[in-house]
């Protein structure tokens, strides 16, 4: 008997809400690249959510289902012909690819910051996931994890995003003379919380503001050494240096803008969409940012630099409170169950195979 042509995914009709399914789909071909993994573990996130309920993703061009996943942990079972993995490495697959043409940033290797649009992203932008119990992946887009981080490796793709973040912070600040002493991090989810975590290694004052009077994430916070605020950022008692946004909520947002203290960075981090605001009048959003040069810059995704910076953090930071970071892990066939977000939820993993 020939080997299986199938294996079990999880997949979604992308802008169509309601068609999420785990389901038989090919084994991952060959042109995915030529190191085959066995999934161990994936993150879910709130891109999958959006992409599940009909709001974000496409799925790969001439083809109706999108394989899920962006947040990979994987253990390779064919190193395939190219040196530097071998059989039983644990390794993470980057997310996105840099555009065909390639615009002027991708061509440099910095496709976090495609200036055409045409990049795609595993498990979000036209390219399958990794939410299947086996992928492919080309040499140059994995990256070998720390044996000892074990299913922490999974946290290693938002590690990358925050790594982003905290760099261009730092990248902007160069215009002046700048001691950064505080900051704040709006929303104690898995960014925010490792953001918080990664700005403790650099010995700041950090301030977490999240809606949850009570429970886990407060309790988390604080066991990290940082200040927890619940309410409005109106009402922190201090203007930070930097503020790094992870909600997307419009309010959080705006109350960050008017908080920021002179020369102040705001990173906006969060994915939202809609909700309603207290609206700010624009020229005088302007007047403020003009007379306290300030900076609201975005920022997305992650470059290799980025990959790089993100493990290395990550292996600085105590097991104990990465694992806190992880609150529930559900079996595939259950991946409506991961995500639908309860309110103590950090982390949630699908987990694929034993580690
Ligand atoms: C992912 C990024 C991606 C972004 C937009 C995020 O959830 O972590 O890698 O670029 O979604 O698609």
């Amino acid at each position: 008997m020939g080997k299986s042509k199938y294996m079990k995914a999880i997949t979604v009709e992308p802008k169509k809400p309601g068609t999420a399914k785990w389901m038989d789909v090919p084994e991952p071909d060959m042109h995915e690249g030529s190191i085959l993994v066995e999934a161990v573990a994936v993150g879910v996130c709130g891109t999958d959510v959006d992409i599940v309920e009909g709001k974000y993703g496409w799925s790969p061009h001439g083809q109706q289902h999108l394989v899920l996943g962006h947040e990979s942990l994987g253990r390779v079972i064919d190193p395939g012909p190219t040196g530097g993995f071998k059989k039983g490495d644990l390794v993470v697959g980057i997310v996105r690819r840099p555009d065909p043409v390639p615009c002027p940033n991708c061509a440099v290797g910095e496709w976090d910051m495609c200036s055409n649009g045409l990049y795609t992203e595993r498990g979000i932008k036209e390219i399958n996931g990794y939410m299947s119990e086996r992928w492919r992946i080309e040499p140059e887009y994995a990256v070998k994890v720390d044996p000892s981080l074990g299913i922490l490796g999974v946290l290693l793709e938002p590690a990358t995003v925050v790594a982003k973040a905290i760099e261009q912070v730092v990248f902007i600040s160069r215009r002046s003379f700048w001691e950064a002493k505080t900051i704040l991090i709006t929303g104690a989810g898995p960014i925010g919380l490792l953001a918080t975590l990664f700005a403790k290694l650099y010995g700041l004052d950090v301030h977490v503001l999240d809606r949850m009077e009570s429970g886990a994430k407060p309790d988390l916070v604080r066991a990290f050494g940082a200040t927890y605020h619940s309410g409005s950022a109106l009402n922190i008692g201090f203007k930070p240096d930097t503020i790094i946004e992870c909600t997307g909520v419009g309010q959080v947002i705006s109350d960050c803008i008017q908080q920021m203290g002179a020369n102040g960075i705001l990173c906006l981090a969060g994915i939202g969409h809609g909700g309603t605001t207290r609206s700010l009048v624009t020229a005088d959003v302007a007047a403020n940012a003009v007379l306290n040069n300030n900076v609201i810059f975005g920022s997305v995704n992650a470059n290799k630099r980025h990959w790089y910076k993100a493990s290395q953090a990550l292996a600085r930071v105590d097991r104990t409170s990465l694992q806190k970071l992880i609150s529930r892990i559900e079996k595939p066939e259950n991946f409506m169950n991961a995500l639908n977000r309860k309110p103590d939820d950090i982390k949630v993993v699908i987990q694929f195979s034993e580690i």
